[in-house]
Parts: C-alpha cells; sequence; structure tokens
C-alpha cells in the first residue's frame, strides 16, 4: 500500500514524522537509488527499496490477528524461565512475531487473541473501548441472587469497585454451579477473586467470547486468523451469548 514517504519513515521508527521530514529535506532518503527531497511523495515499501541515512527501512511486518483456545496450563508470556508450556508453542505455522493480548491464568482456558500489532492490542485491553468479556465459571456451591446481584454492582476488591457485570446462571447445584459473566475489565485473576469475595471459588474458568467474538467451535489448543469482520465483532459490544 502507497503511503507518504514521511509516515513510512515515522513508523519504522527510524524518526518522528518531523525528523523525517528534516532527512528527506537534506537528502538523506532514497527510493531505489534515487534521492528524494520533495516533500509528500507516495511510496509503496512492500515494492520499493527505502534507504534512510544509508539504512534499509524494512516494510512493516503484516499485521495477522489470532484467535487462540488457549489450553489450561499454558502462559501466556512469550517465554518462561521455568520452562512451562508457552500458549506460542500452540501456534505452529504461524510466523509472524504474535503477542498475547491481555491474559489468561495458567489455569484458566478459552479464548485469547494474539497479534502484532499494538495499536490494536491497546484499544481491546484499554477500559474506555469498554470489550465485554465473557467467561464460564465453574463455582463451589450456589451463590445466592444476592451474593450475584453484588457481584453485577460492582463490589469492591483491593480497595476499588468493579464496573457493573452481567450475570447469568447456566446450571445451579448444591455442590457446584456454572455461571455466565461478563465484565470488561482486566484486572489480575478478576473473575476468580470477585467469586472468592462472595464465598464461591471458582473451580474452573473458561473464556467464551471477546465483545461479540465468540470461539465457536473452535477445538481446544487450535487457533485460527481473524479476518475484519470478526475484529469488528470485538468491538461490536452486542454479545450474542448474553440473553439478558
Ligand atoms: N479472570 C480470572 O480470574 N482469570 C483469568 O484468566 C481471566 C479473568
Amino acid at each position: 500500500m502507497e503511503e507518504r514517504l514521511q509516515k513510512i519513515l515515522a513508523r519504522a521508527g527510524v524518526c518522528s514524522r518531523r525528523g523525517a521530514e528534516e532527512l528527506i529535506r537534506q537528502g538523506k532518503v532514497t527510493v531505489d537509488g534515487q534521492v528524494v527531497t520533495e516533500m509528500g511523495v507516495r511510496v509503496d515499501p512492500a515494492l520499493h527499496r527505502i534507504v534512510c541515512d544509508g539504512a534499509p527501512v524494512l516494510s512493516e511486518e503484516e499485521k495477522v490477528y489470532l484467535l487462540l483456545n488457549k489450553p489450561t496450563g499454558y502462559l501466556s508470556t512469550l517465554s518462561d524461565p521455568q520452562g512451562r508450556p508457552i500458549v506460542t508453542d500452540l501456534l505452529g505455522g504461524v510466523s509472524a512475531r504474535v503477542f498475547p493480548v491481555g491474559r489468561l491464568d495458567y489455569d484458566t482456558e478459552g479464548a485469547l487473541l494474539l497479534t502484532n500489532d499494538g495499536e490494536f492490542s491497546q484499544q481491546v485491553l484499554h477500559p474506555s473501548f469498554e470489550v465485554n468479556k465473557t467467561y464460564v465459571a465453574t463455582v463451589s456451591g450456589n451463590p445466592s441472587r444476592q451474593k450475584l446481584a453484588e457481584l453485577e454492582a460492582g463490589i469492591i476488591l483491593e480497595g476499588r469497585r468493579t464496573w457493573p457485570a452481567r450475570i447469568r446462571v447456566l446450571t445451579a447445584g448444591a455442590r457446584r454451579s456454572t455461571i455466565e459473566i461478563i465484565i470488561h475489565e482486566g484486572r489480575k485473576r478478576q473473575v476468580r477473586k470477585m467469586f472468592a469475595a462472595i464465598g464461591h471459588r471458582v473451580q474452573a474458568l473458561e473464556r467464551v467470547a471477546y465483545g461479540g467474538l465468540s470461539l465457536g467451535d473452535l477445538p481446544r489448543g487450535r487457533y485460527r486468523y481473524l479476518d475484519r469482520k470478526d475484529l469488528d465483532r470485538i468491538f461490536s459490544g452486542k454479545n450474542p451469548l448474553y440473553r439478558g
């Protein structure tokens, strides 16, 4: 895709946009061996060789977006000093250097996004975008309506009130119950801590959707590439799993 030369230089981390203009003005930038001093020239970095001050400017890595159905027993990090399995171990065939968008606990399974697009990752994680995350928690006992209403309204966790959550009881039993909970915050071990706060231990936890993008029938341990429509679903806010 063609873009203005100064934008390409700035994005490649060579310099700021203004710094790029200065380098161009000084005749330090070449495109296919020709010095370019004119401002606003449009170039496709995938098709032309851009050199700035003697250093080649590499075309930006193509952005990729993956949805992984993470099994338990994998860390959402890029390395582990203790040598435990990490989520990227499950990405055979993916050459892009992707990283997880946020994290799922070692003992949590389900939907995990991975990308090499830092801006996208920030948007998904930033509370102002309010991307809903839907979890199915298997909890000990059978939480009362009143306790669940407290979670929905928001409770104080580590000195800060949680944002309102949406909750639906899927199965209720004396020994254990399964509960769908939708939140848009991403505090560490938040769902586990929320249920612990009302006296019900989370025994198993699965994230089943980001916004309107659900895991569907993606098998555990497998990933798929996301397209534009999938990405829009993440931000659509309407969660098809939630029927009020
Ligand atoms: N809440 C948790 O407690 N754990 C997760 O992995 C995600 C949300």
